[in-house]
């Protein structure tokens, strides 16, 4: 019957790849990259001639390849050499010393940890690490309550390359003075794709994922053009998932412009909804900040305290945390000259995408 030939029949389905579309999927060469992926493997050169490594503070907006970059520079290390061990940090999920001490001694094999303190397992760590050459990542290094993993690490260990990763330029500037005088850093700038580049990336990665001619061109013109607009391939890689998932459901052979378009919905439906849902005194409070974004969240609270009396900063402080949270809007930890501080502002389209 003609109807069912353009219905997917059960066994069959869109995607060849779903996993291509994960947004821990490193492809093999990343394009665009090469010239930022040469650099980092640059500075960890000479630790695989047993010599001390060169620093590198990589910084960028979200979405564009910083992550994946270094990710596939320390595959590639892995599979040339021994001699240096290469450590992740992601201190979004690991934000103090001792969680970061934790997770090192983890990726060294090290099981003996409970009953030790930090000290001590920074110890063990230095013993280990210093019988080679070693890269220390340290992903969304902002999320860090602390930089005394970082004092120990620049004071301790002999021969090794540091990268922090973050998308504040202004935080390698407003760390503690004993740290920044120990870390010589070179700053790497990642700055965002090109439409035309956005363009390329995201129908490298149909052909990863989709079954061939999956696509009407029309369809992904439109999610090109909603990820060209956010500077953010994140997001791009999102809206191809939903649209196949979202053309499959349908049981359609063919993604088409209806399928793109209800993905696109749903990304902005995401975050609207979730607002709707806040309690008045979150929306209140998140409202506050969009009309301030980026002020320091002390004079956040004497704004908000002209509307609402009863409220007290410490409570102040954990509704932004739960408004950070959610993913309504970002905090950043800075120093100045009255001390630490925080300053908030609206998240950025890498939160809609998170979920
Ligand atoms: N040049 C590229 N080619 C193919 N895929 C890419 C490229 N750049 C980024 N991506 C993909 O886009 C997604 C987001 O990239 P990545 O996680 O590296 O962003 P990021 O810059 O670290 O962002 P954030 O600051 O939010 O952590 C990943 O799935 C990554 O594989
Ligand atoms: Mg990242």
């Amino acid at each position: 019957m003609a109807l069912f030939k353009e219905l997917l029949g059960s066994g069959e389905s869109l995607f060849k790849n779903e996993d291509a579309l994960d947004l821990d999927f490193v492809p093999k060469l990343l394009p665009y990259r090469e010239a930022q992926q040469h650099h980092v493997a640059n500075c960890i050169k000479p630790l695989m001639q047993g010599r001390n490594g060169r620093n590198v503070f990589i910084c960028g907006a979200p979405g564009i390849g910083k992550t994946a970059a270094v990710r596939w520079v320390l595959r590639d290390l892995e599979e040339t050499t021994d001699e240096v061990i290469p450590i992740y940090v992601n201190c979004w999920q690991k934000n103090t010393t001792y969680k970061i001490m934790m997770d090192l001694c983890a990726q060294l094999d090290f099981k003996f940890t409970q009953n030790k303190n930090t000290e001590e397992l920074f110890d063990v760590v230095k013993n280990i690490v210093n019988k080679k050459t070693v890269v220390f990542v340290f992903d969304e290094v902002d999320k860090v309550e602390e930089t005394d993993f970082l004092y120990a690490i620049l004071n301790d260990v002999l021969r090794k390359t540091v990268i922090l990763i973050t998308n504040y330029k202004s935080w390698l500037e407003n760390i503690e003075d004993r740290v920044k005088s120990r870390l010589i850093a070179e700053i790497l700038e990642f700055k965002p794709y090109s439409g035309e580049e956005t363009k390329e990336i995201l129908k490298q990665r149909v052909g990863y994922a989709f079954v061939p001619g999956a696509w009407d061109s029309d369809a992904f013109n439109a999610i090109l053009s909603h990820a060209a607009e956010s500077k953010d391939i994140r997001t791009g890689l999102f809206l191809l998932r939903e649209s196949g998932l979202c053309a499959e459901e349908k049981s359609s052979k063919r993604i088409l412009m209806e399928h793109a378009q209800s993905a696109v919905e749903k990304v902005t439906e995401f975050s609207r909804h979730n607002k709707e849902d806040l309690p008045d005194e979150a929306k209140g409070i998140l409202s506050l900040v969009s009309q301030h974004s980026g002020k320091k969240i002390g004079d956040l609270f004497d704004l908000y305290k002209k509307t609402d009396q009863s409220m007290n900063y410490k409570t102040f402080q954990r509704r932004i945390e739960k408004l950070t949270l959610g993913g309504f809007v970002n905090t950043e930890k800075i120093t100045d000259r009255k001390g630490n501080t925080t300053i908030v502002s609206t998240a950025n389209a890498k939160k809609l995408t998170e979920f």
